[in-house]
């Protein structure tokens, strides 16, 4: 049996791939929505209370109760929207315990995430607050399961009326004059599991009903997204969208990249490269989801109005020993790096139908951006990959040409090379080349069709081990570095090493 030893260094000797790509200038797509990038912060673990939150009191510094070092992160990936308070929570959130004098709201139990006590001290204002504190859209997430269409009808009275009315009188006495603007509001959630158990035919009559109470000053209506399928359900999306299309603005759909099975995740780190593929794999499988679900909209939506909203998507590992499992705490590494781009660019792929996404979630739970304990911050692979995106946020598409050779690992085969390009509103052009082969590098030569390349700079990530990651010792174990690409006549040629990905800007 060959040695660990002998491996690597067949390994690390093995001959790049040599892939020619074309980046089609000339034949711009849609927009990029940059909703894209959005992020999902629950009620869960320490994804707000300690993660985003810790009060004015705290030791650690904050700006009238936000972390300060997380907002600044948070400010830097430019997060476009937030979507809150859950998940699974918001069907059991009552948007009433969480307004007024914070010392008089009702603690509550978090039955589904680890039963501990919710004290309720992060509410309407506090989230729409730190919203517009990080510069992001708000999308609030309605209670289908366990609330009322009245309840619903009223938290969003609350937040957008300008009137005397009661409610928006009660709004200012708790310290918000002017509403805030609401531009997305979400019809139940996973309705069909913790969201109520529900039949398709049942959650369709039921968003109907709860959807007409939306009811918002013209200027400040929200979008309604009515709660989707869960992986491919697609008799899920054919009910919804058949019995009630024309009553939602947008469609969500919820996936999840596990390496193993629901019951035997795997490891978040310390896995074998059996795992490193199969996650690749799973997590491609977004494409097929996207396109199968996409098809059945197209059935009754052809114009493409209603938009499909993947608001929970990333990799969920098993828990992490000596910690609570009800809080979904996950290291993040550059595994995660890798399902962050390549889940990005099936995205770019599908930006006419999807137009909104929300990874899950945004701060230390499951594939989260950052990582807090009391007073320490890191930031996760996963971050790096949304921050050196940027760009992408409102570019426009552009197709690319490549045929990409496979990285096969057991019983585990996906393209090694993926390239997702974009004109961003710059007027720059974006490439993202991501190199899944954990063992061998890529050689990516690009021509531009319909556009002349002139300076070529890039940034990448990457590092030696399949799991490397930060850790609040090493925070920069994993951080972009510049990547140096080499011009042949009107070709960019790109040197990628095994497992990373690299941005390329090109004037
Ligand atoms: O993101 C964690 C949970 O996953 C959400 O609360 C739920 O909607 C999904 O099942």
């Amino acid at each position: 049996m060959a040695s660990l030893v002998g491996m690597q260094a067949a390994a690390q000797s093995a001959k790049p791939v040599e892939v020619a790509v074309t980046i089609r200038a000339d034949q711009p797509g849609v927009k990029i929505n940059r909703n894209i990038y959005g992020q999902f912060a629950e009620h869960l673990g320490y994804g707000i209370y300690g993660g985003v939150w810790v009060g004015e009191d705290s030791k650690i510094p904050n700006t009238r109760g936000y972390r300060n070092d997380v907002v600044a992160a948070l400010k830097q990936l430019k997060v476009p929207v937030v979507r809150w308070p859950g998940g699974c929570f918001a069907d059991e959130y009552h948007w009433r315990d969480g307004i007024g004098p914070r010392d008089r709201r009702p603690v509550k139990i978090n039955t589904i995430w680890g039963g501990v006590e919710e004290d309720n001290s992060f509410g309407t204002h506090e989230f729409l607050d730190f919203a517009e504190l990080i510069g992001a859209d708000a999308y609030v997430a309605g209670n289908v399961g366990s609330g009322t269409p009245q309840e619903m009808s009223e938290w969003v009275e609350y937040i957008t009326s300008d009137t005397k009315s009661t409610l928006a009188e009660m709004r200012r006495r708790n310290g918000r004059e002017k509403p805030w603007r609401l531009p997305y509001f979400g019809v139940g959630n996973e309705t069909w599991g913790c969201g109520g158990n529900m039949r398709p035919e049942y959650f369709a009559d039921q968003y109907r009903q709860f959807q007409t109470f939306i009811r918002a000053p013209r200027d400040n209506r929200p979008e309604r997204i009515a709660s989707g399928a869960n992986v491919d359900d697609y008799y899920w999306t054919e009910v919804m969208l058949s019995q009630a299309a024309r009553h939602m603005e947008a469609y969500s759909l919820h996936y999840y990249t596990v390496p193993g099975r629901w019951e035997d995740k795997g490891k978040s780190t310390g896995f074998p490269e059996d795992q490193w593929a199969s996650t690749l794999k799973n997590a491609l499988r977004m494409d097929e989801l996207v396109t199968k679900h996409s098809a059945i909209m197209d059935r009754y939506d052809p114009g493409k109005r209603v938009g499909l909203y993947v608001d929970e998507w990333g990799t969920w590992y098993d828990p992490e020993p000596g910690r609570n499992p009800g809080f979904l705490w996950q290291q993040n590494t550059l595994r995660d790096a890798q399902v962050a781009a390549l889940s990005l660019s099936i995205f770019h792929r599908h930006a006419e139908r999807v137009r909104m996404t929300a990874i899950a979630q945004m701060v230390n739970v499951l594939q989260a951006m950052i990582l807090t304990e009391e007073e320490k911050m890191v930031l996760t692979p996963t971050y790096h990959v949304f921050e050196m995106y940027v760009p992408f946020q409102d570019a426009t598409f552009l197709p690319a040409e490549f045929k990409s050779p496979q990285y096969t690992h057991g019983d585990w085969s996906i393209p090694a090379v993926d390239v997702s390009a974009a004109k961003g509103t710059d007027g720059r052009l974006y490439v993202a080349l991501v190199n899944s082969d954990p063992n061998r590098g890529a050689v990516l030569t690009t021509k531009i069709a319909g556009a002349t390349a002139g300076k070529v700079s890039g940034r990448v990530l990457t590092a030696n081990a399949m799991d490397a990651h930060n850790t609040f010792d090493r925070p920069n174990a994993v951080k972009p570095a510049e990547f140096k690409a080499q011009r042949k006549g009107d070709q960019i040629v790109a040197n990628l090493p095994p497992k990373s990905v690299v941005v390329l800007t090109v004037e």
